[in-house]
């Protein structure tokens, strides 16, 4: 009975870690902290399952060598591809750790179903439990593929492939999943253990077919949907435990990757299913140049850069990119400093979807030990760029491209940016005149107001510092 009591108390304390964890997480000055809290949580919440739950007939769990085996795996693993991913590769990893838990929601079920039949041999399926049961298996199942194949995606593993009629494909094997399932709770219960693998399978095969088309950099979005699919499977496990901490971190997460879908879709002015079944850089070649292609562009040395920049009030930074795949946070820090050696004031703008993942860049630049007061949110930047000398545009593109106001017909129009313009010189920092992610042309760069510094972002950075040291 006291064991009892003191593993709901602990799951209430592992729930109420969880919230604030969570609400800590929303601001980059708190968001360490917060995800140690929730972690503590959730070490509590497993400790207190481990020794305190007690079966119907009042014993404790058994299988210690096999739990303590698994979490020593788990965790060598886990520290391991942590210490060793790079920033670039964030995505990669946050895609295999999602699949991992739809993973687990579905072997849960696999094993939950499996002891269903075994205590109420021939009864009818058609049942909450059941339904339960079966929802986890087909989430768990679909996420855990369809994370695989993005993880497969965003690392190069595996191209994008999209067969004639795919919309139809989709949508028709999600209709025959739904089918096949009601099916399954209406047949003969000794039917049900081969029907149940005939499901995972279809459900696994409905993971592939449903990420395989998605463009590589949609793949953010996909993974946070994905993300929000393995939070609903784990809630089903809750349900089904009557375990209130799964329950609860199932549903926190379903509804936050549900909400940062929204948010993603919302800062890039797409509908999810225009994420799902389209691609940008589909319209026509017109819409797509904005018009841009064959102006021309004006260059700026290094040196005259950092001339400019010293002798500046203000410079305004638009990371991108291009700046996490250089690695150049660090060196932009120290060209920061320098310039504020010199009197300058710099600060940073952040565009919501800048980089490739939510908070790409406010994670970069705190890692460089920029300080959070520095940076600017979207709309706070844009008031402030008025008053700015130089912005300094590090591999950013899309995110500052004027067509998304300007230009009605580009694939962008609509998407808020960071209204660089309004600045009163702007300086591009990119290897060449290629596009970026969107795949259109970007006016900017041939704007009267743009010199561009082409080179490495972490290259031209470096050169950057010294020149401004000695000025
Ligand atoms: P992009 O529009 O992708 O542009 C990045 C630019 O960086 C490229 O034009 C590239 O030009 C340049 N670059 C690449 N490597 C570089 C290097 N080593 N040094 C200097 N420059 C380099 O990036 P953005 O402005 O950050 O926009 C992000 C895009 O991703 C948006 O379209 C957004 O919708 C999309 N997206 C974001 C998210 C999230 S959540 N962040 C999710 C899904 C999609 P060069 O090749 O000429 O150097």
């Amino acid at each position: 009975m006291l064991e009892n009591h003191l593993l709901q108390i602990a799951y209430l304390i592992g729930s109420v870690t969880f919230i604030i964890g969570l609400k800590m997480l929303s601001k980059p000055e708190s968001a360490r902290k917060g995800n140690m809290v929730a972690a503590v949580g959730m070490f509590i919440a497993i400790f207190a399952t481990i020794f305190l739950y007690q079966t119907e007939d009042g014993s404790h769990l058994k299988n210690y060598l096999w739990i303590f085996g698994g979490i020593a795996i788990g965790t060598v693993l886990g520290t391991f591809s942590a210490k060793k991913v790079k920033m670039t590769d964030m995505p990669q990893m946050v895609s295999l750790f999602n699949g991992m838990g739809g993973a687990c929601a579905a072997i849960i079920s696999i094993i939950e179903m499996q002891h269903y039949l075994h205590n109420h041999s021939g009864e009818s399926l058609l049942n909450l439990q059941v339904i339960t049961i079966i929802l986890g298996m087909l989430i768990g199942s679909v996420s855990f593929m369809g994370s695989m194949i993005a993880y497969g995606k965003l690392d190069g593993k595996i191209k994008d492939r999209s067969l004639p009629g795919q919309k139809f494909i989709t949508v028709g094997l999600l209709l025959g999943l739904l089918a096949f399932t009601v099916v399954f709770l209406l047949q003969d219960p000794a039917q049900a253990p081969t029907f149940m693998y005939i499901l995972l399978a279809c459900a696994a095969l409905y993971g592939v077919v449903f990420v395989m088309p998605i463009g590589g950099a949609d793949m953010p979005v996909v993974i946070s949907l994905l993300n929000s699919f393995t939070g609903v499977a784990a809630a089903c496990g809750g349900f089904l435990y009557n375990n209130s901490v799964m329950l609860t971190g199932g549903i926190l997460v379903g509804a936050a990757g549900t909400l940062l879908t929204i948010l993603m879709c919302n800062a890039m002015n797409r509908s999810l299913a225009n994420v799902v079944f389209g691609a940008f850089g589909g319209g026509n070649a017109a819409a797509i140049s904005g018009g841009a292609e064959g102006g021309t562009i004006k260059e700026i040395t290094v040196s005259d850069s950092a001339i400019n920049m010293s002798y500046s009030k203000k410079v305004i930074i638009v990371p991108g990119y291009g700046l996490a795949v250089a690695q150049a946070q660090h060196t932009c820090h120290e060209l920061e400093k320098q310039l504020e050696e010199k009197g300058v004031e710099v600060k940073y703008a952040i565009h919501p979807v800048a980089g490739r993942m939510p908070g790409h860049m406010n994670v970069l630049l705190a890692e460089a030990d920029v300080s959070y007061d520095k940076l600017l949110e979207m709309d706070a930047a844009n008031d402030e760029f008025d008053t700015t000398d130089i912005v300094l545009i590090l591999g950013a593109n899309d995110v500052v491209n004027p067509a998304a106001k300007n230009n009605p017909a580009s694939p962008i129009y609509g998407m808020p940016i960071l209204e660089v313009e309004r600045a009163k010189n702007i300086i591009v920092n990119k290897r060449s005149m290629n596009k970026g992610y969107a795949g259109i042309e970007n006016e900017l760069f041939f704007s009267n107001k743009t010199r561009m510094l082409f080179g490495d972002a972490k290259s031209v950075l470096q050169q950057l510092v010294t020149e401004v040291k000695a000025n």
